[in-house]
C-alpha cells in the first residue's frame, strides 16, 4: 500500500481506525444501482486504486446491484488488508423497478447480515448501518425492534459496531438508549444542510457523521457560488465541495463515489484544499 497521507487524517469508529477520506462503492453497480457495471474491470481497478492510495474505509450495501458491489469488492480486494474496514448497511431491499422497499423486520435483517457476510467473504462485519426512512429521506417512527435485532446479531459476534442511516435526530437518540452507535450516515452536502445541528451534537459525543451524496449524488452539485469560489481557488467545484466537508467538522468522514480512477485521484487531491474563512463563509450561504 502507498504511504500517501490522505487529506483529513484518520478517525476511529469504535476501535476501527479509518481514513477520513473514504470511498463509496454504490456507483460501481449498473445504471440506477441495478445490475453489473458496464466496465467490470474498470470497477475492480477503482477499488484497487482506492486501497493503493491508502483509503481504509469503503462504504457499501448488499442492496447495491443487488449484491453487485459487495461481490466486486470481494473480487477486487479479498483477502482484505488488516487496515481496511468495509462498512455496510441493511434495512432496504430492491424491487424489479429498482425501488428500495424497506426490509427492517427481524427476519429480513438477519438474512441481510448473513448475505453481507457471505458476499463480502467476512466472518464479522466491522460496522453495519441500519438504513431507515425511504427515498424521500428520514421518516419518524421507532427504531427499537430493528435496532434490537442488530444488537442481537452483534452479541452473537457477527457485527462489531453499529450505526444508523437516513435517521432523524430522535431515532439517533432512541437507538442510543438501546446500544452505542459509532456513526450516522445521512444525506448532507453544501446544498443540503438539514443535519447541521445533528453533526455538532454527534461531534460532541465523538460519533462520526458520514454524509451520503457529498457531491450531490445523482444530481451533481451545481451552484454559482460554488463555481465562483472554485474559480478563485483554481480548483474544481467537486474539490471545493469535499474540502468544505472536511473543514466543516472533524467528525465528518467522506465517502464520495466514483467509477473513475481519474476522478478518485482528483477528489483526493481536491479534498486537501485549504479553504479560507472568507470562502467558507461564502460557501455557507449556499445551503442556508
Ligand atoms: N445510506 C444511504 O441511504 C445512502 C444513499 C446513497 C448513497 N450512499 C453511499 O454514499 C456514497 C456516496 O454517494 P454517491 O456516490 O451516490 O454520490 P456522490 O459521491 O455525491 O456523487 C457521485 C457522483 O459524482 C460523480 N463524481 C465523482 N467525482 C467526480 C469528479 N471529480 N468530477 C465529476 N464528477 C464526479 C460520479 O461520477 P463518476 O463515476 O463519473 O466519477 C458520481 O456520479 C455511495 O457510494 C454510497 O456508498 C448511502
Amino acid at each position: 500500500m502507498a504511504s500517501t497521507s490522505l487529506p483529513g487524517g484518520t478517525w476511529t469508529l469504535g476501535d476501527l481506525t479509518v481514513t477520513r477520506f473514504g470511498y463509496g462503492a454504490m456507483q460501481l453497480a449498473g445504471p440506477w444501482v441495478m445490475g453489473p457495471p458496464a466496465d467490470h474491470d474498470g470497477a475492480l481497478a477503482v477499488l484497487r486504486e482506492a486501497v493503493e492510495l491508502g483509503i481504509t474505509h469503503i462504504d457499501t450495501a448488499d442492496a447495491y446491484g443487488p449484491h453487485v458491489t459487495n461481490l466486486l469488492i470481494r473480487e477486487a480486494l479479498h483477502p482484505y488488508p488488516a487496515s481496511l474496514h468495509i462498512v455496510t448497511k441493511v434495512g432496504a431491499n430492491r424491487d424489479q423497478q429498482g425501488g428500495w422497499p424497506p426490509a427492517r423486520d427481524p427476519e429480513s435483517l438477519r438474512r441481510s447480515v448473513h448475505e453481507n457476510l457471505e458476499n463480502l467473504g467476512l466472518d464479522v462485519l466491522g460496522l453495519v448501518n441500519l438504513r431507515l426512512g425511504n427515498a424521500e429521506g428520514p421518516q419518524p417512527g421507532s427504531v427499537a425492534e430493528a435496532f434490537e435485532t442488530l444488537v442481537e446479531l452483534q452479541q452473537q459476534g457477527l457485527i462489531r459496531h453499529l450505526g444508523l442511516s437516513n435517521a432523524t435526530p430522535e431515532q439517533v437518540a432512541e437507538a442510543q438508549t438501546i446500544a452505542p452507535i459509532v456513526c450516522v450516515q445521512n444525506m448532507y452536502n453544501l446544498a443540503h444542510r438539514q443535519d447541521d445541528k445533528l453533526i455538532d451534537a454527534l461531534a460532541d459525543q465523538g460519533i462520526a457523521y458520514v454524509p451520503f451524496f457529498p457531491l450531490g449524488g445523482f444530481s451533481p452539485l451545481q451552484s454559482s457560488v460554488l463555481s465562483t469560489v472554485a474559480a478563485r481557488l483554481e480548483a474544481a467545484p467537486m474539490s471545493v465541495a469535499l474540502a468544505w466537508l472536511l473543514q466543516r467538522s472533524p467528525n465528518i468522514l467522506l465517502i464520495p463515489g466514483t467509477s473513475s480512477t481519474t476522478h478518485l485521484r482528483e477528489n483526493i487531491a481536491g479534498a486537501g484544499l485549504s479553504v479560507s474563512n472568507d470562502d467558507l463563509a461564502e460557501l455557507d450561504k449556499i445551503g442556508r
